[in-house]
Parts: structure tokens; sequence; C-alpha cells
């Protein structure tokens, strides 16, 4: 494990290219010449919250909102199943009610006994109470994501409306890890605001919180959000935060080692080489988007978000492609669970 110093440094001063190189080699090392896939859904654009970054914001009534029918999912998770996924995410605004609790229960048992236990299911809700993820878990969901998005309270405060609270996040993380789910968390980088020191803090925060899996990603303005609006980032902007966000993954890989951490959508948005260059700079998972192109403008968290591909099989091969190109090799079929959350296992 690296010192807080250190991870600074290695933030703000390492050559990236040095950086990225001797992360990608602890993850041959840690998990070999392998990518996870997951197959993502983003069934419903409906959503209680006000995150003053996100362009799915109940406050943003330009946007039209949807939710899939049950049969819907089913019917998508069937196709990604058939084109080789061995494993879903299940992504929607954050609600919560009975309703939307035993709509999500009903369909986590449909998928697991369609698909088996082999087959592997994600949520991706929101903040809940420990007795939803409780009855989540026994339907059938055995990985949770859940970014805390900045470790800095007060930088927390200030891109969340007052109902939003840090403290219940973080609460949520931890209920999660005691029903045994592998948990997910992560972060924006590039906030307004935000320093390296922070960046260091969440870092250091991944590893406090022993979590098994991450996913990070710059942070992109969407005009109709209050921090967005009006915003448009130079090209240098965006390189600058594509390589921020390459640097995070990379010495997030050589402070924990053994977690799963996807190489996530926005990096494609600010680079369309930007989930190889994910996976070299020491990330393992890609989550391709298997939504209906119908629903995917409709999901747009943020500017120039990459659309859905409604060919999945091809976008399957295509992807094997790519990465046989870097030496690596797409397992499909498989639930990708996270070494780290194995070894935990082992060894309580
Ligand atoms: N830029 C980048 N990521 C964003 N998210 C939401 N809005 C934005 C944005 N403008 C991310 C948050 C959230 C995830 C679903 O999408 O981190 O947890
Ligand atoms: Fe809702 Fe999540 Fe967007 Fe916040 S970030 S507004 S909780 S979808």
């Amino acid at each position: 494990m690296l010192s807080r110093a250190e991870i600074v440094r290695l933030l703000s001063k390492e050559d990236l290219s040095k950086l990225c190189k001797e992360a990608y080699r602890v993850k041959l090392e840690e998990i070999g010449n392998k990518v996870s896939l997951r197959a993502l859904i983003e069934w419903s654009n409906v959503c209680s919250k006000n995150c003053f970054y996100c362009g799915i914001r109940s406050g943003n009534n330009i946007v039209s909102r949807y939710r899939m029918t049950e049969d819907e999912i089913i019917r998508l998770v069937e196709k990604a199943r058939l084109e080789g996924y061995g494993n879903v995410v299940l992504q929607s605004g954050e609600i919560e009610s009975e309703s939307n609790t035993l709509f999500v229960e009903r369909v986590l048992k449909k998928i697991a006994s369609t698909c088996g236990p082999s087959f592997g299911i994600t949520l991706s809700l929101g903040e809940q109470s420990e007795d939803v993820y409780k009855r989540w878990r026994q339907a059938g969901a055995h990985r949770y994501l859940l970014r805390i998005e900045t470790s800095d309270c007060k930088l927390y405060e200030k891109i969340h409306p007052p109902q939003c609270s840090y403290e219940r996040r973080r609460e949520c993380i931890r209920s999660l890890s005691r029903l045994g789910y592998q948990v997910g968390t992560g972060v924006m980088c590039a906030l307004p605001g935000q320093t390296i020191e922070s960046l260091a803090d969440d870092i250091c925060f991944f590893a406090d919180e022993d979590v098994d899996m991450i996913g990070m990603g710059p942070y992109i303005p969407h005009d109709e959000t209050p921090m967005g609006r009006g915003v448009i980032l130079t090209e240098s902007e965006r390189r600058e935060r594509f390589e921020l966000a390459l640097r995070m993954i990379a010495v997030t890989r050589i402070h924990l080692r053994n977690v799963n951490i996807a190489a996530a959508t926005a990096l494609e948005a600010l680079d369309e080489r930007g989930r190889e260059k994910g996976i070299l700079s020491g990330a393992n998972v890609i989550m391709p988007n298997v939504t209906d192109s119908k629903y995917g403008e409709l999901y747009s968290l943020y500017s120039d978000k990459p659309l859905p591909k409604d060919d999945a099989g091809e976008g399957v091969s295509s992807l094997a492609s790519a990465l046989e190109a870097i030496g690596e090799k797409l397992l499909l079929r498989e639930r990708g669970d996270s070494p780290h959350y194995k070894t935990k296992r082992i060894s309580t």
C-alpha cells in the first residue's frame, strides 16, 4: 500500500505513461490479461434526487421520463445472455418506494430463475434502507454499485442539494458490505473545486471502506444542470480531464491491487479509445450499454454520453477484437466476481 503523500505525488507529478505501465503490470499480476464484461441496462431515468451535476436530476423537466416494463427488462437480459454476457447491471435513478422495491424484487427473481445462479446480477439503484438492500440480496442480486461521488464532505455538500447526506451515503455503502454484497463505489474526477489532495483522500476512502469494485470517470458538464449550464470544455480541458481519470485508475490499481476497476463510459465520451486506454491504465471491467437505443438519449447523465448500440452481438465481437489487439482477452459467459471479495471471504 502507498502512503497518502506518495498517492499525491503519483497523481500530480509522475510521468503518465510510466504510471500507467506500472498499474498495468499490477493488473497483469493480480488479474491476468483478462477483461470482465457487464451488460448495462438503464431501465428507468425516473429519479427523486436533484444532484447539481446530473442530466436526469428530478429538476430537469425537459427530459422525457421512461420506465421499462418487467418484460422489456427480461427480454434485454435474455438477449444479452445470448450474445455472451454472463451478468447484467440494472441501473436507474433513485426511487425509494414499496412499489419500486417490489418491482425490482420481481425482476430479480425472474432473472435468477431463468438464468440460474451462475449468472451475475449487479444493482445500481441508489440509496435505500438496509431492509430493501436485504430483500434485493435475497431475491438474487449479489453486487451493488453506489458511488460516493467525492469523499470530501464539504465538496459533497456543494454539488448536492441539502436533502442529500454524505453520512447516509457512506452508511448505505457499509450496509451493503454487511449484507454480503460485493460493493462498488467511486468518484467523479475534475469536479469544480476538487483538489489533488481530495482525490488522494478518495483513494484512501476506497481502501478504508474495503470495497471490492471501483468505477470512476471524469466529471462532464451537462447543459440542463446548475453546475453545467453554459459550460463548454475546451479540447485541452477534455484532454486534462481524461488524463486525470486515467491517473486515478492507475493509482487505485497500484494501491488496492486486486479489486475490480471499471473503465467508465465517461472515458469514452472524452476519447474514442477511452476504454482500451482505461484497461492499459489498470482497469479490468467494461460495461457496454445494451439498453434499447430509443431510451439512450433519455439517459443523458452528461453531454456527449455515448449512445447504446442496438446490435449488442456485433458489439461484443468488435470489443473482443479491440481488446485482443492490446493483448487482452474478453471473458464471456462469466459473472466476473471481484478477486478482492473472494480473498476477504476466505480470511474472515
Ligand atoms: N459527469 C460525469 N459523471 C456523472 N454522473 C452523473 N452525472 C455526471 C456528470 N455530469 C455519474 C455519477 C453517478 C453515475 C451514475 O453517473 O457518478 O453515480
Ligand atoms: Fe439521480 Fe443518480 Fe443523477 Fe443524482 S446522480 S440525480 S441520484 S440519477
